[in-house]
């Protein structure tokens, strides 16, 4: 089954390919409703029919799933997906909410892991991740300044990924986002 994480991944796959290496991540979960805004600065591409599974800008298949799984997954518990192309230079806001009390809602899976999976896979992106509670925001993780923090250019030792993902997941449970939440 796919998780909020899985297609948390998939969205952030997407930044990558579009060669992005700032991207900003908010949360927030309030009356059940889960929202994710993803910001990046990759090439932005034209947004018309993007989850049509036949728009893709693969080479290796003619079909992308990633947007069209995810518009159902939102859409199914009566959220929705929305994507605004930022201008020529400045990439892609994607923004989805999901109701996690819905029957058909997916749970959120490890959404910190998605991170520190990232962050392996493709070091040269930096994250900001923002929780937004009663309107107040509150960034979690700020990987331009941890690194000056600890003097390092990549986030790379297993160590300081392991804390990255339980200082997320501390704070993602603060407002009520937990790995099994969702499951119907
Ligand atoms: N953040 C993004 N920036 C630029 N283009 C994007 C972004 N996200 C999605 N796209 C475009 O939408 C297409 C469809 O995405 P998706 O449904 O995930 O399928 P796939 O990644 O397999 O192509 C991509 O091929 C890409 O052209
Ligand atoms: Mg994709």
């Amino acid at each position: 089954m796919r998780t909020i994480a899985d297609h948390l991944f998939d969205i952030l796959e997407n930044s990558v390919n579009a060669h992005a290496n700032k991207i900003m991540v908010t949360f927030s979960f309030c009356k059940n409703l889960f929202l994710c805004r993803v910001i990046d600065n990759g090439i932005a591409t034209s947004l018309e029919n993007i989850t049509d599974p036949f728009v893709t800008s693969r080479k290796t298949r003619k079909v992308g799933l990633g947007l069209p799984l995810l518009k159902a997954t939102t859409e199914g518990t009566g959220g929705y997906l929305k994507m605004s192309k930022l201008g020529k230079r400045a990439g892609t806001s994607l923004e989805f909410v999901v109701n996690m009390t819905h029957i058909d809602a997916r749970p959120f899976g490890d959404i910190s892991v998605v991170f520190t999976d990232v962050l392996r896979s493709w070091p040269g992106i930096d994250f900001e991740i923002i929780v937004l509670k009663s309107k107040e925001e509150k960034k979690i993780l700020d990987t331009i300044e941890l690194k000056e923090l600890l003097d390092v250019n990549i986030l790379q030792d297993i160590e300081i990924l392991n804390f990255v993902k339980e200082q997320l997941r501390k704070e993602l449970l603060k407002i009520g986002i937990n790995q099994q939440f969702g499951v119907s």
